[in-house]
């Protein structure tokens, strides 16, 4: 090993220092990011998917979608895939062909700032409602738009209290509403109830825009026919992160809006765009990323995939349960929620923590050698939680053994 090896990444890269070796900086990078994916448990992005192909022979070049999906205009642009995506997806989650429009983004946040911009901007006087365990974009775009927000309180489950939001719109009612659900909170992958959401805001005859946040559960939820965007929904539009389930190597997402919902854009003259998206350049390569991930899988090949993960969640909360662990998952979910583990353990499985409260993600390539692993530290390390946690909605899926 090279003295430049040994240096800190920090050191390695600083680039104030000479010469700098950009071949140690690089494997060093690679190296840690290998050393961690072992006990990668706590976020949720898939590992299961292999792009090496499109890096290989498109992320070396600028791909960039600038502008509206729809436009035909500059140089190499991977637009064509992003309009298949944005089918595919809008199919999937039953859009009515005539009325939805969509772009890839960078991500779910992205996803909910057009959203939200657009239904700001048809409602301007519209109260923002959101529940406490919505995700931390929601109350920062609603500063950014310098709407007025309301919060709403969620169950210890993490989802919505309709019977609140019902107090919190009967006190507002000579306002419009835009309401956020999540599907998929990020602490317990809760799913709000779009349908209990659309009963209170008819029952207190406000009209607005109900928006669902769904970054991870989006496309899973979908696949089972659980999530759709049809005319009965009275769902105005989605976010979904393209990291999280489909797993891409770069941060992205797809957002959509019914057609209805949205507001008149500006054409730009000099890009010969129209200026319907948040940022102005684009990535083609996550939409090239994305439209690998559907090309290759398909429906079934992703339904597969959501099944063996929701299958190995199972298995998880057995695992901890019979370890004295109160564990738990909502029936859909990857994630598995329970009580934190002592720090060492936390820390090396990189738990997403909050409190007295972790989790981790059994997203699809999560395996059950690594799930064996976690139990096994943390039976070592701590005395079991043995008051096991009742459950109203216990896990409706088979609780498997785990295959040889
Ligand atoms: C519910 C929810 N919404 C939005 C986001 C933000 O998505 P992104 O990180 O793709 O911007 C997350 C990320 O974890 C999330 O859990």
């Amino acid at each position: 090993m090279s003295s430049r090896q040994s240096l800190s990444l920090a050191d390695a890269a600083d680039l104030s220092r000479e010469p700098i070796d950009v071949t140690a900086v690089l494997d060093h990078l690679i190296r840690e990011a290998d050393a961690a994916a072992a006990t990668s448990i706590g976020f949720p992005g898939a590992v299961d998917l292999d792009y090496g192909e499109v890096m290989t022979r498109l992320g070396n070049r600028l791909w960039n979608n600038i502008g509206d999906p729809a436009d035909l205009g500059g140089v190499a642009h991977t637009r064509v895939l992003e309009r298949a995506v944005i089918a595919w997806v809008a199919d999937t989650l039953a859009m009515p062909p005539n009325d939805r429009w969509g772009y890839v983004t960078t991500g779910g946040t992205e996803g909910n700032l057009s959203a939200l911009h657009t239904a700001h901007h048809r409602h301007p006087t519209a109260r923002i409602y959101y529940s406490t365990a919505a995700h931390y974009s929601i109350p920062k775009i609603v500063h950014m738009l310098g709407a007025r927000g309301v919060v709403v309180n969620a169950d210890a489950d993490g989802e919505m209290d309709y019977a609140h939001l019902a107090a919190q719109v009967s006190r507002r009612r000579r306002w419009p509403a835009i309401v956020v659900a999540t599907a998929g909170t990020t602490l317990t992958e809760a799913v709000d109830d779009t349908t209990a959401i659309r009963a209170v805001l008819d029952e207190h005859q406000v009209t607005g825009h109900l928006h669902v946040d769904a970054a991870l559960s989006g496309i899973p939820l979908a696949l089972d026919g659980r999530l759709r965007l049809d005319d009965d929904s009275g769902i105005s539009s989605i976010a979904i992160s393209g990291h999280k389930f489909l797993g891409l190597p770069t941060p992205c997402g797809v957002v959509l809006i019914r057609d209805h919902a949205r507001h008149t854009v500006s054409h730009i003259a000099y890009t010969a765009t129209l200026d319907t998206t948040i940022t102005g350049s684009r990535c083609g390569l996550a939409a090239a990323l994305l439209w690998h991930a559907i090309a290759t899988h398909g429906h079934e090949g992703h339904r597969w995939r959501a099944t063996q993960a929701r299958r190995l969640a199972a298995y998880t909360v057995d695992q901890l349960n019979a370890a004295g662990w109160p564990a738990w998952r909502h029936p859909h979910a990857f994630t598995v929620v329970l009580p934190t583990p002592p720090e060492q353990v936390r820390k090396k499985w990189l738990l997403a923590t909050d409190g007295a409260t972790s989790h981790l993600i059994c997203m699809p390539g999560v395996t059950y050698g690594q799930v064996d692993a976690f139990v096994a530290d943390l039976s070592a390390a701590a005395a079991p939680r043995l008051i096991p946690r009742p459950r109203a909605r216990r896990d409706g899926l088979s609780t498997p053994s785990r295959p040889l």
